[in-house]
């Protein structure tokens, strides 16, 4: 298999129904959920079976479609539209994608509305698709010139996560495609093993060198300068700059900080969020307490252990070194810098 190439995927269209790669399953089992409407899409994006901010924004864009096909109305456009909104609320993507879809029905009529519906969503798809690609150039541009030959990344950030092979994790397959030597620093990602279990997943399936650490070895291992930077995704990008990304991602951009490392942050513009002033405003995703207090299906916490398990963090905009976009590169990241990727 050649490196680089999109190999794998986790959202399929076939212009009625959604398929999607189950990632709660995964390594274990492959297998693939036939979704039929808004609800069980909602659902899908709620349990984590399709995750990652761009692609639950396109799942939730065919959620809407699939429920329009059904029962082409304006009454069924808004209702799909707020349980498909209400899946999750850090990532902006998902209310994106859904605002892009309504938006797109408004304009149409009773006859029409339904595969207006479809077509905005298989635009959102085709769109995120493209960005992974341009994404990837630019940030293994921005790594290469750097002499970057081992990565740190967090949670999972590729193929599974977006319409493409990947944001931070894109840039990366990117990067061992052109470089020899390169190696990818891979965190597990407590408390639901993403980099575990779906970045070391997409890691040997492309044949990249990598390691899984746990993620309280990140800080130790790049004071010891065991990776050349840091680059990891992201949920929404506020008009500060600021980031909010998979928990746990704070604590690697103050340990890259301490040692002078690169971090860099690669997402689409679809995650960028003007709306959003800075990081504060962000809402962040209180998960499960049984996400903590249990590790494959069994208990590691004393019953009735009480949990904070909040699902994403904020890194303040200063300790970014660059924002990756399929725009362009924003370095310095400062709302100027914002403002202008979108622009
Ligand atoms: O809770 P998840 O698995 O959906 O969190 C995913 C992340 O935090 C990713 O880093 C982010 O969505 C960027 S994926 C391109």
């Amino acid at each position: 298999m050649a490196l680089g190439a999109p190999s794998i995927q986790a959202v399929r269209w076939d212009g009625r129904r959604l398929s999607l790669l189950d990632q709660t399953l995964l390594p274990g089992a492959e297998t693939w959920l036939t979704l039929t409407g808004a609800a069980d899409t909602a659902e899908a994006i709620r349990r984590l079976a399709v995750r990652g901010a761009p692609n639950i924004g396109i799942a939730a864009a065919y959620g809407v479609a699939m429920d329009l096909s059904a029962r082409p109305s304006l009454g069924a456009l808004e209702e799909a539209c707020e349980v498909l909104i209400a899946a999750r609320p850090t990532a902006v993507n998902l209310a994106w994608a859904v605002e892009r879809v309504r938006a797109a029905c408004l304009g149409a009529g009773p006859s029409t509305i339904a595969s207006a519906a479809r077509g905005a969503a298989q635009k959102i798809h085709a769109a995120e698709d493209a960005a992974s690609g341009a994404m990837a150039e630019l940030g293994a541009d921005w790594l290469a010139a750097r002499g970057v030959r081992t990565i740190l990344t967090h949670c999972n950030t590729g193929a599974l996560a977006t319409g493409g092979r990947g944001s931070a994790l894109g840039v990366c397959i990117e990067l061992a495609a052109r470089v020899e030597g390169v190696t990818v620093i891979a965190c597990e990602t407590r408390p639901l093993l993403q980099g575990a279990r779906l970045t070391a997943w997409e890691l040997q399936r492309l044949g990249i060198p990598f390691a899984l650490i746990v993620d309280g070895a990140a800080a130790g291992l790049l004071r010891r300068g065991a990776a050349d930077a840091v680059i990891v995704g992201c949920d929404r990008v506020a008009a500060n700059g600021d980031v909010a990304n998979k928990v746990g991602t704070y604590a690697h951009a103050l340990a890259a900080r301490a040692v002078d490392l690169p971090f860099a942050v690669a997402g689409p513009t679809s995650t960028v969020d003007l709306a959003t002033p800075d990081g504060d405003a962000i809402a962040i995703e209180e998960r499960g307490a049984e996400e903590v207090v249990a590790f494959g299906g069994v208990d590691v916490a004393p019953a009735g252990t009480p949990v904070i398990n909040p699902a994403f963090d904020v890194t303040p905009a200063a300790l970014v070194s660059a924002l990756i976009t399929e725009k362009g590169i924003a370095a310095p990241v400062d709302a100027a810098a914002v403002a202008g990727l979108l622009a």
